[in-house]
């Protein structure tokens, strides 16, 4: 029987992979701007580290990890999310001490989450995330905001919402946990048997209920804004003046309450306004997280972060049907017939490749023909065509595959012609469209609409 993927995990390649390395080739230039390093944590970790990171009353750990126990019988879980390793690793690397604060990192990484499949829910997911740990100037927070919108801005999406809401100190979270058991405790009985759970011990995650969504108690309860004190307030109202003077959209949304248990101050979370994307539509989630390293004994340190899944910001694009990738195309097709050819051919593409070409050749022995329609279908754009004669005199047959033009040339020169007639083909025609259309009027760039 055919062996198949696991439920709610994708193989990606051609043209699909291609988008995702567009996508993290512009997330690792705009970290570079920000000066975010990259850090990278194990994909398992200690069971306990997200038992007590995330919290015990979170969906994704109580429902939803992958969890297993070694054969030094140590119990083990893929991580489902970056943030408690990367908060790991910052206490058991003391980068307190080590490193100059604020640390700014970055992920780019699979998650595991066991999750019922649907679209946008995936059970292995890659999330981009960052981490700024060692500040807690407003400033940081709209920054972080920044990043994420920047993110979604410079990959050219238009429809997003982007939704802040403040859940404020301990001591503003401590006075809305005691109002929402206040207005909760008269219809416990109406509610799900995890809520009547989360009531006693989160009754915040009351509030994200999937069963009991749409339960009147659940649209009608206080909101955290009204217990913020005036240190939390204040916070709250630097970071949104910081985002404005960034010219950063957003809506105060006080139903952002997040799934995670590490959160405090500032909490946002970025949607996609596309039509038809359906209800997975969050593609940035985040927030501040205070507290958190002495949750894991670590030094009070505090730490801000977001995370946003790969996968669904790729389906958004798509959605607005935004082209991320062209089709590949390859600088040269090497071809030859002969066996002496081909070992010329052997040693050619490896130069050529050295000198910075793309350059792809032929590897199962098809006649020139269908060499040639191998060629066509790589998208290559000049052939460089072997014959023993030509190899005798020293020189070599080079084509321009869109012109069709062919020059006959000096090996020692034949670096030179490629430059030459790969940069020919890459001139821009004007029209700010980049096309590369060489001004050619079938291009169909806006300029020759
Ligand atoms: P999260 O809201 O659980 O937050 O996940 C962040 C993002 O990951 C979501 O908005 C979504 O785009 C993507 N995501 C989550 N689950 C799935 C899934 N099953 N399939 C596809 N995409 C998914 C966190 O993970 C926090 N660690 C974020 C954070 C970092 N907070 C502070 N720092």
């Amino acid at each position: 029987m055919m062996i198949t993927k696991p439920k709610g995990c994708y193989d990606i390649y051609g043209k699909e992979a291609r988008k995702w390395q567009y996508v993290n080739q512009l997330i690792d230039n705009l970290m570079e701007k920000y000066n975010y390093q990259m850090i990278r944590t194990p994909l398992f970790e200690a069971t306990e580290l997200f038992h007590r990171g995330v919290g015990d009353t979170t969906d994704i750990v109580t429902k939803e990890t992958y969890d297993f126990v070694d054969r030094g019988e140590r119990n083990m879980t893929l991580r489902p999310e970056g943030t408690a390793g990367v908060a790991r690793s910052y206490i058991e690397n003391k980068m307190y001490g080590n490193l100059p604060q604020p640390v700014k990192f970055y992920y780019n990484g699979t998650m595991y989450r066991y999750e019922r499949p649907q679209s946008g829910r995936d059970r292995e997911l890659t999330q981009f995330g960052v981490e700024v740990l060692g500040t807690d100037d407003p400033m940081i927070d709209a920054e972080v905001v920044s990043v994420a919108v920047n993110l979604l801005k410079l990959l050219g999406l238009k429809g997003i919402k982007v939704n802040i809401n403040s859940l404020g100190d301990n001591e503003s979270r401590e006075a809305y946990r005691v109002a929402l058991k206040e207005h909760f405790r008269p219809v416990l009985s109406e509610l799900c048997v995890d809520c009547k759970n989360r009531f006693e011990r989160n009754p915040l995650r009351i509030l994200d209920c999937k069963v009991d969504s749409e339960h009147a108690s659940l649209k009608n309860a206080p909101t955290t804004l009204e217990f913020l004190n005036e240190e939390s307030k204040k916070r709250f109202d630097d970071i949104q003046r910081y985002l404005k003077n960034l010219e950063i959209d957003y809506e105060v949304n006080p139903r952002i309450v997040r799934g995670l248990d590490y959160y405090n101050h500032i909490v946002f979370e970025i949607e996609a306004a596309v039509e038809g994307f359906g209800s997975n539509n969050v593609l940035v989630g985040g927030g501040r997280y205070n507290g958190l390293m002495e949750m894991l004994d670590g030094p009070s340190t505090p730490g801000i972060g977001f995370a946003c899944g790969i996968g669904r910001i790729i389906s958004a694009l798509e959605k607005e049907g935004i082209e991320l990738v062209k089709d590949d195309a390859v600088d040269c097709f090497v071809m030859y017939v002969s066996d002496t050819e081909k070992e010329y051919a052997v040693t050619l593409v490896q130069e050529l490749r050295m000198n910075g070409f793309s350059v792809d050749t032929e590897y199962t022995g098809r006649s020139l023909k269908s060499q040639f329609k191998q060629a066509d279908r790589l998208g290559a754009k000049t052939l460089i065509i072997l014959n023993d004669d030509d190899l005798r005199n020293n020189q070599i047959q080079i084509k321009n595959n869109i012109t069709k033009e062919e020059q006959k040339v000096d090996i020692d020169y034949m670096i030179y012609v490629l430059d030459e007639m790969l940069g020919s083909m890459e001139e821009e025609c004007g029209c700010g469209d980049n096309c590369n259309c060489g001004d050619d009027s079938s291009c169909g760039c806006h300029h020759h609409e």
